[in-house]
């Protein structure tokens, strides 16, 4: 039994509907299980850009500080967002994840047995396939090294003699790579006990040194199996032997590109969740915020085709994390499993046979799921 408050930034987009199914299921969780939850519903993105003047007010930031964790939708990518704002919609992305110190991002991709068929990879490549990304979220090439650092304006644009040049600089220091590696090794420790360091260190400095810190680290994990892997290297064994990861961590870029990657093993990026860490402990867990992996999709908002999986399962991350509700994560993410397993999909995993539901239904079975069965 418990009282939680959450901050909720549903954003733009499809981020709104799909949040709304995640708090819907967090309602259930609770009437099963005796919680109660108060949600804080704020803007963010383009919508507090435009009623607010900011991406994200200090007032917002500061309610997200007090809360239990922050549930967050999508931001960016609006057809009326034309680009002419001064505020980018996405630096309530980097305030949050710099100014709460979130450095570590926890993207974990499993492959549902029933969702083998809507990957385009073959099925028996994909069997399987259960991995943790741990990608580091506030340092290098998104920041810069601007003094002091200016969340979300990590480049700079300047005119010089030869013409306009723009740079961007991958910095990170040995304590920021220290502390993602530890991330990376206990993740392990609590599942197959493998950690794959992803850099590019037959090129990058900052990489010849996440090497040199990584290799210290491992160490002190002697338990865990650990190998070193070419960031190039690592995009092509995503689709050709992506069971022979279990924990991969990288710098935030790569981190970023790679986990778009092998969402295609998940069959949809609608399908998978994330978590952002800090180092701030709350009553019950770990201070963090939690949002889909996907984004914004203007395109599809609005009319039901969004996917909110990811949402719901990252609503069952908060909880494992943020408020140590391990039943009640595990509860979410097997309603969602058997909801998959008797068929019914979002446009986003359309395939023969498929029995075709809206955003809001897709919900609606979770939680009936959630509140019929009792484990
Ligand atoms: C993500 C997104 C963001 C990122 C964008 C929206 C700034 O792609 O969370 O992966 O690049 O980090
Ligand atoms: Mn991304």
């Amino acid at each position: 039994m418990g009282t939680y408050t959450i901050t909720v930034l549903a954003g733009d987009g499809i981020g709104p509907e799909v949040t709304e199914q995640a708090l819907q299921v967090l309602n259930a969780v609770g009437s099963r299980f005796g919680h109660s939850f108060t949600f804080h519903q704020r803007l963010v993105g383009v919508a507090a850009i435009e009623a607010e003047g900011e991406a994200i007010s200090a007032e917002t930031l500061a309610l997200c500080q007090q809360s239990d964790a922050i549930l967050f939708g999508a931001v960016g990518g609006l057809p009326r967002y034309d680009g002419s704002f001064k505020v980018k919609p996405e630096q309530a992305l980097f305030k949050l994840r710099k100014g709460l110190q979130l450095f570590a991002n926890l993207r974990p991709v499993k492959a549902f047995e029933a969702l083998l068929g809507a990957s385009p990879i073959k099925a028996e490549i994909v069997q399987g396939t259960d991995m943790l990304v741990v990608r580091e979220l506030t340092a290098g090439l998104y920041y810069g090294h601007l003094e002091p650092p200016v969340p979300g304006k990590p480049s700079e644009i300047r005119e010089t003699e030869h013409g306009i040049e723009a740079i961007d600089t991958l910095l990170y220091t040995e304590n920021e790579i220290e502390r993602i590696l530890r991330v990376a090794f206990e993740a392990a420790r609590d599942r197959k006990k493998k950690v794959t360091s992803v850099d590019k260190a037959n090129v990058l400095s900052s990489s010849v040194l996440w090497r040199k810190v990584a290799n210290r680290v491992a160490q002190e994990y002697p338990d865990v199996t650990f190998e070193h892997l070419l960031v190039d290297a690592c995009a092509m064994h995503l689709i050709r032997k992506p069971t022979s990861f279990d924990v991969i961590v990288t710098e935030n870029l790569f981190g970023d590109i790679l986990t778009d990657e092998a969402s295609v093993l998940a069959g949809s990026m609608g399908m998978l969740p994330s978590a952002s860490l800090g180092t701030r402990e709350t009553a019950y867990g770990r201070f963090g915020l939690y949002e889909p992996i996907h984004g914004s999709a203007p395109d599809i908002a609005g009319q039901g085709k969004a996917n909110p999986i990811a949402s719901i399962l990252s609503a069952a991350l908060l909880l494992r994390y943020s408020l140590g509700l391990k039943d009640e994560a595990a509860a979410i993410e097997s309603a969602v499993e058997q909801v998959i397993e008797a068929g019914y999909r979002t446009e986003d995993l359309r395939e023969e046979g498929a029995q075709i539901v809206n955003t809001q239904e897709m919900g609606r079975y979770i939680v009936d799921t959630l509140t019929q069965v009792r484990a």
